[in-house]
């Protein structure tokens, strides 16, 4: 019997399994209506692009590599370069509802991230498409408060001092969250709420690393319900730190003129040493071949 025959049929059917689970995988997500016509109830900003950037690069990359760059791992279903024209053409809905639900090898991920936190990340993917229009959402008749911010340090007890006014009207039991822009994202100094006189506070460690200045760039969210208001503000609130270049100063690696004087003695004294060691030989040889020249007379 010749086995060869049995194999080959075998790998042949197995192949087709792979292909026809292939093709079944790679079909048409299915996605209910309703979650198609999703929208996100903020206008994407700056900062949700880069919150969104900062979640993408911890939770996405791995797979679908840096958008636009086609670096994605090459497996089967593709998960594709998200930032492709193809994968564009999507309604938000569907695409929330994607990275919210996974499918197959793409995780799920409604448990790792609350919705808004997936918006950002939404918000991330649609800064790669030029020609994309967020859709305005309709809220239905609601009101969306508008907020005002004011921020004051207090620097007797190191604290940041947040404001909330609605037309004027302080605004208690808003959701106030701080950060403060550093040189990679953004860095969480705590979330609090509003007390009943529209003020919330937030510790600042003094030990914070500010500019020249002693100034932090501090971001401030204040959120409630669909109401949403953000401020920017460089505030002087830490001691000045001095940015030393690496190149400025006496250093191991500086150039000849900048050199640790340290270096440079041991350098000098170990040419001295060297040619004094050669000098000493020189003469040895001379005292010899004087000496063997004399004993020849
Ligand atoms: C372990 C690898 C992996 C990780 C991590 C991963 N994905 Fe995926 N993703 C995939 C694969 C594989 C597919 C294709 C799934 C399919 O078609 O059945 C996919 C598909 C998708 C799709 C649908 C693509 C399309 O063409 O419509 C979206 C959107 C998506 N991923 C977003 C994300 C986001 C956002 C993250 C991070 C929060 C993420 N993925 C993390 C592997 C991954």
């Amino acid at each position: 019997m010749n086995y060869y025959k049995y194999y080959k049929s075998i790998i042949l059917i197995c192949l087709c399994f792979l292909a026809v689970a292939n093709a079944n995988a790679q079909s048409d997500w299915e996605i209910p209506e309703k979650e198609q016509e999703n929208v996100s109830f903020i206008m994407f900003d700056d900062d949700m692009i880069l919150e969104g950037s900062i979640a993408y690069e911890n939770s996405c990359t791995s797979c679908h590599g840096t958008p636009g760059q086609d670096d994605y791992m090459p497996m089967a279903p593709s998960p594709g370069d998200l930032a492709s024209d193809q994968f564009q053409e999507q309604k938000d809905g569907t695409i929330f509802y994607k990275i919210k639900k996974g499918r197959g090898s793409m995780p799920k991920f409604e448990d790792v991230f609350a919705d808004d936190e997936t918006w950002n990340i939404v918000a991330y993917i649609r800064s790669f498409n030029k020609n994309y229009k967020q859709p305005i959402p309709d809220l239905g008749g609601i009101i969306i408060p508008e907020y005002k911010l004011k921020l004051d340090f207090d620097e007797n007890v190191d604290k940041l001092v947040v404001k909330v006014f609605s037309k004027e009207i302080p605004q208690a039991e808003v959701d106030v969250s701080a950060f403060v822009k550093g040189m990679f994202g953004k860095f969480l100094l705590g979330k609090t709420q509003t007390n009943e006189l529209g003020i919330a506070y937030l510790d600042i460690d003094p030990q914070l690393p500010g500019d020249a200045e002693g100034k932090l760039h501090i971001m401030v969210k204040a959120s409630k319900g669909y109401g949403l208001a953000k401020l920017n503000q460089k505030m002087k609130m830490v001691q000045p730190t001095i940015h030393k270049s690496a190149i400025e100063g006496r250093h191991i690696w500086s150039t000849d003129e900048m050199a640790p004087i340290w270096l440079k003695t041991s350098f000098f004294i170990t040419i001295f040493g060297v040619w004094t060691i050669l000098f000493f030989i020189v003469i040895g040889f001379y005292n010899i071949k004087k000496a063997g020249r004399e004993d020849l007379h």
